[in-house]
């Protein structure tokens, strides 16, 4: 990461992600090239993280720079680069639904992070503001790295730690698109954590491992059907929080008759992402899975995207 002068005022887009990719519970996550949110983050002389105003969240994530994801993580990262003289006024601009699945509160943690970082001249390596975006995490939706860390370095990341050593990124596949479609019922992290046991049998782990290990060998070779295969094999996870996640199984019925690969719940959910090979054959899946929900009388929002390679992409306004 090159090294800048400090900047006074940045932009930084961070991207929605998709976490577990299926059985890789808090392990797997794959950052998406859209929706993102946007983080306009500006240098000040009076100490402190303040927050300006945010845009797009239907006034229900909080303004108190104590509570919100984006402004713990940047308070954490000026603790980290010793900063006690100068502060940050952030501005949010949300383009992530709450809730749903896609990374939100982790998006708004490292755009607020990788905007900090760049304002005071961008000693820290992506990997190096891991740490305070999951504790910003944590205040909210529990510790996992599987959002904060792949929309930290883009692609796939699997995750084996908190410290900066500790996440690799892997290779991502070419010809990867995403169906995502988020059914209007709120579930949040806190409560799709809640439901998952303590305990599993044995025979429930070994195949949950031979689900992850096949799946990051599928994400080695490039092999998206396997992938797609490897994802929809989760004895855990899934079977714990299906009853949150309504018409899943018809969901995933019409996603494979119009093409997909394989359905999975994106991360606590409700969103369902399947995985496809082409975006036009994404669309048209997207469009599947809206008609189930539209049968049912859930309002639901669809997405196609594909993955974003790099992760948070920052942009400086002023130097
Ligand atoms: N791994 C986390 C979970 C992701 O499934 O609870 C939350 O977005």
């Amino acid at each position: 990461m090159p090294v800048f002068p400090m900047a006074r005022s940045v932009e930084v887009f961070a991207p929605a992600t998709v976490a577990n990719l299926g059985p890789g519970f808090d392990i797997l996550g794959l950052a998406l090239a859209e929706p993102y949110d946007v983080i306009y983050a500006e240098r000040v002389d009076e100490p402190g993280i303040v927050i300006d105003q945010i845009i797009g969240d239907g006034g229900k994530l909080p303004r108190d720079p104590k509570k919100n994801t984006a402004s713990i993580a940047a308070a954490l990262v000026l603790q980290q680069l010793m900063i006690q003289s100068s502060g940050v006024v952030l501005s949010i601009q949300k383009g992530l639904p709450l809730e749903s699945g896609l990374g939100s509160s982790a998006a708004s943690a490292v755009g607020a992070a990788v905007a900090v970082n760049a304002l005071f001249g961008n000693s820290l390596r992506r990997q190096d503001l891991l740490p305070a975006c999951v504790e910003a995490e944590a205040a909210v939706s529990g510790r996992h790295a599987d959002n904060v860390a792949p929309a930290l370095l883009g692609g796939i990341v699997l995750i084996t730690g908190f410290t900066p050593d500790a996440i690799y990124k892997l290779p991502t596949p070419a010809n990867l698109a995403l169906a995502l479609v988020t059914p209007d019922v709120s579930v949040p992290t806190a409560d799709a954590r809640a439901v998952l046991p303590k305990a599993i049998p044995l025979g429930n782990m070994i195949g949950q491992m031979s689900s992850v290990g096949l799946l990051v060998s599928a994400i080695h070779t490039g092999n998206v059907p396997l992938m797609a295969q490897a994802m929809e094999r989760d004895y855990v996870i899934e079977p714990a929080r299906q009853h949150l996640m309504p018409g899943l199984k018809e969901v995933r019925e019409a996603a494979r008759k119009t093409g997909a690969l394989g359905t999975v719940i994106s991360g606590a959910g409700p969103t369902l992402c399947s995985i496809c090979t082409t975006t036009n054959v994404a669309r048209r899946v997207a469009e599947a899975m809206e008609s189930v929900y539209a049968v049912m009388g859930i309002s639901a929002t669809t997405r196609v995207t594909v993955p974003s390679m790099d992760g948070a992409t920052l942009r400086i306004i002023e130097r």
